[in-house]
């Protein structure tokens, strides 16, 4: 049985750190300055704890400032607007990411809106998803972006493939489709009221799977030769007792005989994440000083 490529996200996403780490040392040489990553985090939601706590490691292995503000859970909406406010206006800090979710009473979009859209490295506010709409430069949500780049390494030009998402979140299925279409790909954005999604995803040369379902997308469903992009993380009951593993959106096992590549869970796409988000908070720096950002990032 041959079986397809599994493809290393983790060697990726070092690949791509150790390039923004290059980049972050130009920076410093011409600007006279580190960028800065500001990270928000209201309240004490056990796994935004644990992103937050990764990104401000890697952010500072790049050489980049991380600047950490933790709030209490009963934080008001008045109060954490007032504080993205503050960071608008700091010169120190080319990025901002309010990390979700937020406390049920605070509207994540009102705060979302708050953040200068320069600043805003999640590619979140409406006028970074209206620029990737309409094709003009954007600063894109880091985990579509991550899965573009891995698809780009894997087969070149993408112009004229079949590409499903399956998933149509604002944060990775609605801009990845924007991402595909910008690569010329013929883009249908399934979800979850689609009629016979097996023969949707058939069609597709690409499929990237964003449904946060456990093993949800069969094998049999995916057209041999297919790159697969997993985006899902997924906790599910091991065979031991008591114990817990992660799986994707897709059944990977009964893809990976035929397809041409795939991303494994863990490993695939989860590393991708926080390495855009330096990349994107390295573009942005550039931006806002004025200069190109680094080659091929
Ligand atoms: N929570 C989980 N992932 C993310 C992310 O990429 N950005 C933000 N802001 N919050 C998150």
């Amino acid at each position: 049985m041959t079986i397809g490529k599994i493809i290393d996200g983790k060697a990726f996403a070092e690949g791509l750190r150790a390039e923004v780490a290059r980049g972050v040392a130009g920076f410093l040489a011409s600007q006279g300055r580190t960028p800065g990553l500001a990270v928000v985090l209201v309240g004490d939601d056990a796994a935004s704890a644990v992103y937050v706590r990764n990104k401000g490691k890697m952010t500072v292995a790049v050489g980049m400032e991380s600047l950490e503000f933790r709030r209490p859970s009963a934080t008001t909406q008045e109060e954490l607007i007032e504080l993205v406010e503050e960071l608008n206006g700091d010169p120190a800090v080319d990025g901002i990411l309010v990390q979700l979710p937020l406390p049920d009473h605070i509207d994540d979009k009102a705060v979302i809106a708050t953040i200068d859209p320069a600043k805003d490295v999640d590619g979140f506010h409406v006028v970074n998803a209206g620029r990737l709409a309409v094709g003009e430069q954007a600063l894109v949500p880091c985990t579509p972006l991550g899965c573009l780049m891995l698809l780009k390494d894997e087969l070149g030009d993408l112009s004229g493939l079949e590409a499903v998402v399956v998933g149509r979140s604002n944060i990775v299925g609605k801009p990845m489709a924007q991402l595909l279409l910008n690569e010329n790909c013929t883009v249908t954005l399934a979800h979850s009221r689609t009629r016979d999604l097996a023969s949707v995803v058939h069609r597709a040369d690409i499929v990237v799977a964003a449904v946060g379902r456990p093993e949800m997308v069969k094998g049999e469903w995916i057209k041999p030769g297919a790159t697969v992009i997993d985006v899902g993380i997924n906790r599910v009951p091991a065979a031991e007792e008591g114990k817990t593993r992660l799986v994707g959106d897709v059944a990977t096992a009964e893809a990976a005989s035929h397809v041409r590549a795939i991303t494994p869970v863990p490993g695939g796409v989860g590393p991708m994440t926080i390495a855009v988000l330096l990349r994107n908070t390295l573009v942005a720096a550039c931006a806002r000083a004025g200069i190109a950002a680094p080659q091929g990032l």
